[in-house]
């Protein structure tokens, strides 16, 4: 909640009172001024193309109209406040909402306390937490992830048993807490690769789920050990301890096809989870973690 600073308020609260005040004191000049009370057909004298301009009073209404909405101004300002002054009500939408987290917080408490005595696999196969979990899931996560968690490119399915970062609840929980960061650098070890480079390491990369390439394998291969095995592990079968993907099971982030490899080389790729800790706290991040576990036990 960003607060306005003592300038502002002062800025607004002038602007405010300083227009109130003035149009009241124009109003009392504009009746002081008046020389007839009642309608007349006395001219201003100004006359243009044969229109006269009649020197009448302001219509009562419409002065009323005036006033009232300057006494109107003052009571808003009396019962809701101005500038850093909350008025006599003592009413804020911040401090409403903040009553309004302090109450929801109060009553939802003990439910979480309660989920917090267990462990995140009691979780994964407790229906009210796996219910309270999934709508967690469904407003803070699916927007990324997809409503069934089912993922999209560059976004993990998560209710299969692949992992970048690894399945226990452990890490999960890691994962959502903290959130992750994959680093795959631009033609990974020793930078960028030529384009009959990058087309020999995609021919190996494919061999590894089985499939044939246009580029030549064998020397992809060489160049994967030292490129790449860093990472993805000399049998291509990945690290989870820096989230790089297993490129042997035909299961990708950023696509299989020959193309998408190659790109993936030539381009690199920085895939980011957020962190949860500081905007949902541990007890919703404890509850999801249950949710996101119990996804990928029914395989
Ligand atoms: C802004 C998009 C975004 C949102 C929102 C998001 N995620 Fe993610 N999440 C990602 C990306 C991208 C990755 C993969 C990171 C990478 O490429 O290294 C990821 C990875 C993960 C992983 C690790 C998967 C694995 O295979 O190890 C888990 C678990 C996860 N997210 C759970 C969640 C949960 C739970 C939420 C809701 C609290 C959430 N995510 C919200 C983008 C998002
Ligand atoms: C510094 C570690 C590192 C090196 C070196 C590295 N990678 Fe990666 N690679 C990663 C990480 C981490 C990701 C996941 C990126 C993300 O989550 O956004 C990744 C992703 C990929 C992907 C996408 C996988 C998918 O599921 O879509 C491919 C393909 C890939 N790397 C191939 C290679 C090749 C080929 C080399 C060697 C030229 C290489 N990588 C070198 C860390 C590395």
């Amino acid at each position: 909640m960003t607060e306005l600073t003592t300038f502002w308020h002062l800025w607004v609260s002038a602007i405010v009172i300083g227009s109130m005040i003035a149009c009241g004191i124009l109003l009392t000049l504009t009746l002081k001024g008046q020389k007839y009370n009642e309608e007349t057909d006395q001219t201003t004298g100004h006359s243009f193309d044969g229109i006269d301009e009649l020197d009448n009073p302001m219509p009562k209404w419409w002065l009323w109209f005036f006033w009232s909405t300057i006494i109107f101004g003052v009571l808003y300002i009396g019962v809701y406040g101005i500038g850093g002054w909350t008025g006599f009500s003592d009413w804020s939408s911040h401090g409403q909402w903040e009553r309004e987290m302090a109450k929801a917080e109060e009553k939802y408490q003990p439910y979480y306390d309660k989920l917090n005595t267990m462990s995140v696999e009691e979780l994964a196969t407790d229906k009210d937490a796996l219910a309270t979990g999934q709508r967690l899931f469904a407003s803070n996560c699916a927007v990324c992830h997809g409503s069934t968690a089912t993922g999209a490119l560059g976004f993990p399915n998560l209710t299969d048993s692949d992992w970048l970062y690894g399945g226990s609840s452990d890490a999960i929980k890691q994962t959502i807490t903290n959130g992750r960061t994959g680093i795959m650098p631009v033609g990974g070890l020793g930078g960028e690769k030529t384009a009959s480079e990058r087309s020999d390491i995609a021919a190996h990369v494919l061999s590894l789920s089985g499939r044939v390439g246009a580029g030549d394998a064998a020397k992809g291969k060489a160049l994967f050990a030292s490129s790449c095995a860093a990472c993805h592990g000399g049998d291509g079968k990945g690290n989870q301890l820096m989230g790089a993907p297993n490129l042997t099971d035909n299961i990708w982030l950023y696509g299989g096809s020959e193309k998408q490899i190659e790109f993936t080389i030539q381009h690199g790729r920085g895939g980011v989870m957020p962190a949860w800790n500081e905007i949902l706290g541990e007890d919703k991040i404890h509850v999801l973690s249950g949710y996101v576990y119990s996804l990928s036990q029914n395989q």
